[in-house]
């Protein structure tokens, strides 16, 4: 049986990151993917070009039932350190929006840089090798992998989260993680598009393509102002993308749908200054038509000249647009979610190591840990971090 020092499952962003650090200790490591080919969700991050890290990377973008948990590896190898791999690689990269950093040409320039430090670094890749089962031994783990048993002193799981089922995604982490005796937390999709009511559907469905810059306070997280999009199927674009990690079925959100600007004082000012101008043709000033049609054919005041409106309606209407209130149905689920919230309790693991406090050798990093960062290159610095952490020690 061939006995490596140390086994990778998952030739992940963290799976590949952990390796090579391991392999530059001079550990003889072994990753293992039942994949095709490596970083398959490198590759189609960002649209394609990979949001690789976040520039405001700190603890408080993400979620974990322990939220001191990050703090460590976040600390001790950061987005700074990243870009610096980066950089000493050349990669070309640009800083689109709020601190996300982006390829400026492919994600396969950032998975290249991967793969080459993997070379470098003497770690082996096997890809098409399925783990099945894992047993403890007398000096470590036996692996049981439809390639045949492997056997390890130090095991790292980095099987990554179930968004995205036809890229490999599999719950074998979660699994390994329960047999092993670990407690893990509930999955469910984040990062993911809201789907709504049937009636909500057929009143909004016209609106699909239509984009509204948006703030959107979550009532269990903080308040992010970034772009609303209609779809056929409810509401996505990234400030529903970063509400979902926060939202409760059967919950109501609540939409600043002009942004923090105070619609109570301008309708008023709007009422005194322009009394003639149709609501209608005030709205169209500071939102999308096909949305302001909308809410005309469901607001009757909204066709009336502003300086006709009695206060009490003004000020319902100005409620409205800082309090807009939509109630989502659900999610649309792994199929389209971008991470996994939920996963491996941190509280039984270290958090300068990923070390597990129960199984002495066996290591949980990246996604199938229970840590999801916000929308804009979070999820990757954890897999960086966590794989960077582990590898110093495994
Ligand atoms: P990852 O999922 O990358 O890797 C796990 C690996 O384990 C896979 O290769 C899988 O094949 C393998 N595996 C699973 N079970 C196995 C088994 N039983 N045996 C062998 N191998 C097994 N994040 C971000 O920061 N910026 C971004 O731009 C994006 N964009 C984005 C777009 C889309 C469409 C998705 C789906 C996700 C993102 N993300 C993102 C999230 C990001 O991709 C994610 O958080 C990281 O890839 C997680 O890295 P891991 O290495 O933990 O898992």
């Amino acid at each position: 049986m061939q006995h490596w020092d140390v086994i990778v499952i998952g030739a992940g962003a963290a799976g590949l990151m952990c390796a090579a650090q391991a392999a530059y200790r001079g550990r003889q490591v072994l990753v293992v993917d039942h994949g095709k080919k490596p970083g398959r969700k490198i590759l189609i991050s960002g649209g394609g070009r990979c949001n690789f890290t976040n520039l405001h990377a700190e603890p408080s973008a993400y979620l974990c039932h322990n939220p001191h948990f990050v703090k460590s590896a976040l600390k001790r190898f950061s987005a700074d350190d990243f870009v610096e791999l980066v950089e000493r690689h050349g990669l070309d990269y640009f800083e689109k929006t709020l601190g996300q950093l982006f390829c400026q040409d492919s994600a396969k320039d950032l998975l290249n840089i991967l793969l080459t430090e993997l070379q470098y670094s003497g770690a082996q890749l096997q890809m098409r090798c399925e783990v099945l089962d894992v047993s403890t031994t007398s000096v470590g783990f036996e692996l049981t992998t439809n390639q045949g048993p492997l056997e390890c002193d130090s095991l790292v799981v980095a099987t990554g989260g179930l968004s995205m089922p036809k890229l490999g995604a599999s719950p074998f982490g979660y699994q390994l993680a329960e047999h092993f005796g670990h407690h893990v937390y509930p999955t469910r999709a984040g990062l993911v598009p809201l789907t709504l009511h049937e009636h909500d559907k057929q009143r909004f469905e016209g609106l699909a393509g239509v984009s509204i810059p948006v703030q959107i306070h979550s009532t269990h997280g903080p308040s992010f102002t970034e772009s609303l999009l209609f779809t056929h199927r409810g509401l996505s674009g990234p400030v529903i993308l970063q509400t979902s990690n926060y939202w409760q079925p059967g919950e109501t959100i609540e939409v600043d749908l002009l942004n923090g600007f105070d619609a109570q004082q301008w309708l008023k000012a709007m009422a005194r200054e322009r009394a003639k101008v149709t609501c209608k043709t005030l709205l169209s000033e500071k939102l999308p038509k096909r949305f302001v049609e909308q809410l005309v054919e469901e607001h009757s005041a909204a066709s009336v000249a502003i300086g006709q409106l009695p206060s009490t309606q003004r000020d319902e209407l100005a409620y409205l647009l800082n309090h807009w209130q939509i109630k989502p149905n659900s999610t649309e689920g792994y199929r389209t979610a971008e991470v996994t919230l939920g996963g491996v309790d941190t509280n039984e693991l270290s958090s300068k190591t990923m070390e597990s406090q129960k199984v002495p050798g066996l290591y949980f990093i990246g996604e199938v840990v229970d840590v999801t960062g916000w929308l804009g290159g979070y999820n990757f610095q954890w897999a960086w971090s966590s794989g960077w952490a582990a590898g110093q020690v495994v």
